[in-house]
């Protein structure tokens, strides 16, 4: 078990206001970890932060066991997967699924003149399968589904086999169907020991996979709770945390949360 990431402190301050407020948090390689928090609390902020793509305003963040400011953080870069949907407007329209996943292995978006091994083609491949995907194989990514463009980005920040997993609401804006499906995807990737450590953003507590660990419940870029799932996803922390009064049942390993009436 290694140190994934490593959080002393964390403000991030834009426009004279602390989006992020004095955050600390550790997260080692065999854990899985949920962020949730109202609209604007943070979540998204706090991932690209833990992607490299921002760096803290106060206090040290550590990533891979190199600190954001002092280190190369080119090197670590595609050691890290990161999924949003920000991403999807990045992908050109007319790039093939497979070329979606394989250019991930150069860290470019959009097929140009780099050269792929076959090995690079036959790890795509297999992840495609991995994420049900093959079928896919030779569509554009423009002419997706919202699910299949959300799963292709999971594939593509899985191609070159990180040392963590940041996914941002990967299951927004999917029918029940495709929600399912992916959830059950996310629950075998979650419960294999030889998976990278995740972090996954989610507006709701019925998108938990199976096999999640651990949560941070973040409102108005604090930390309101932070630690084990079986703890942490309570009544109680959640009603502090939404504002709203809620009541948390779970069943069969997976939460859910309705107003209290
Ligand atoms: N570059 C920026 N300049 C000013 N304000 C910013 C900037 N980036 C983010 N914010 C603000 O910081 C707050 C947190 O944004 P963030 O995107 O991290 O929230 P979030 O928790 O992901 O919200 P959502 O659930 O709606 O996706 C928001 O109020 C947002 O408007
Ligand atoms: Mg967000």
């Amino acid at each position: 078990m290694s140190v994934v990431l490593s959080f002393a402190d964390v403000s991030l301050v834009r426009d004279g206001r602390a989006i992020l407020n004095h955050l600390n948090w550790h997260v080692d390689s065999s854990q899985r970890w949920v962020i949730l928090g109202p609209n604007g609390a943070g979540k998204t902020s706090l991932l690209r932060i833990a992607a490299a793509q921002l760096h803290p305003s106060q206090g040290s963040a550590s990533i891979l066991e190199k600190t954001l400011g002092k280190s190369e953080i080119s090197e670590i870069r595609n050691r890290i997967g990161f999924a949003s949907s920000a991403q999807s407007k990045r992908i050109p329209a007319n790039e093939s699924v497979l070329d979606t996943v394989l250019t991930a292995a150069h860290g470019v978006e959009g097929r140009w003149n780099e050269t792929y091994e076959n090995i690079d083609i036959r790890r795509a491949e297999r992840v495609l399968a991995e994420w049900n995907l093959l079928e896919f194989r030779d569509h554009l990514f423009g002419t997706l589904s919202d699910g299949e463009r959300k799963r292709v980005l999971i594939a593509r920040a899985v191609m070159t086999d990180p040392e963590v997993l940041l996914l941002d609401e990967p299951a927004a804006s999917l029918d029940v169907g495709a929600r399912e499906q992916l959830l059950q995807l996310l629950e075998g990737y979650a419960s294999s020991p030889f998976s990278p450590a995740m972090i996954m953003v989610t507006h709701h507590v019925e998108e938990i996979p199976e096999g999640f660990t651990h949560v941070m419940l973040l409102k108005e870029g604090r930390v309101t709770a932070a630690g084990e799932i079986a703890d942490i996803l309570t009544s109680e922390n959640l009603t502090s945390t939404f504002g709203v009064p809620l009541l948390v049942s779970h069943e069969g390993g997976r939460y859910w949360a309705r107003m209290v009436r």
